[in-house]
């Protein structure tokens, strides 16, 4: 934009902007949150104690595919990089144009892609880019207020898609998921993070078997 442009621009406009860009992600996250609030159901990213608890149980040394439903902005995607060796991909889905764009624009690295499209089509979605199955798939998705029959369809597949020892990690505000995630997977490990916004339940379903 050139400054002749910027100095016609609407005040409101301008302050908007400004506001935005110096909230940086938390700027996106909310106006995702304010344009849809059922499928985005948090107003605030998850701490980092949500993180490293949920990534804690992973096995690192043999994960080459791992699924993240619900980025929104990402807060996920860069530690899970970090953990990821180097012939590791991470595939993410999202419903919002505006968090699936942010990602694309802010996370260059090779082994990273955004899909839009919604986590009930995983299974085609990892077929897609290459990969047979996933070794783990981690949730944030709003399952108590995704709309009706959505949450046990991403549920079994999810549970179609991981491979033999993998898991499915699921964090939520509520213990609504744990429902449909007990249909299919028959160990499941639970914990609760109160440093976060709000507290939240947090779930590992382990694949024993195929
Ligand atoms: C609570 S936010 C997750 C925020 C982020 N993962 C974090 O830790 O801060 C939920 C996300 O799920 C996405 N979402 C809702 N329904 C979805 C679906 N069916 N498939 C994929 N993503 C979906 C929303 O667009 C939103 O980005």
């Amino acid at each position: 934009m050139t400054s002749t442009e910027l100095a016609r621009e609407a005040l409101p406009q301008r302050l908007k902007r400004k506001i935005k860009h110096s909230l940086g992600p938390w700027g996106v996250f909310i106006e995702g949150f304010l344009r849809n609030p059922v499928m985005v159901g948090s107003i605030v990213p998850s701490s980092r104690f949500v993180i490293n608890r949920m990534l804690g149980p992973v096995d690192w040394a043999n994960c080459k595919l791992f699924v993240e439903y619900g980025p929104g902005v990402g807060t996920f995607c860069r530690p899970v990089l970090d953990r990821l060796g180097r012939d590791g991909h991470l595939i993410v889905i999202d419903t919002n144009p505006l968090f699936i764009d942010y990602l694309r624009r802010t996370i260059t690295d090779s082994r990273f892609t955004a899909v839009l499209g919604s986590a009930a089509d995983v299974e085609d979605i990892v077929r897609a880019h290459g990969h047979e199955k996933a070794d783990y798939v981690l949730s944030g998705l709003p399952f108590s207020t995704l709309p009706d029959g959505v949450g046990p369809a991403i549920a079994s597949a999810t549970y179609r898609v991981i491979r033999k020892g993998g898991a499915f990690l699921v964090y939520q505000f509520t213990p609504k998921a744990r429902e449909f995630m007990a249909r299919h997977f028959k160990r499941i490990d639970s914990g609760m993070e109160a440093i976060n916004v709000p507290p939240c339940f947090l779930f590992w379903g382990w694949k024993d078997e195929d």
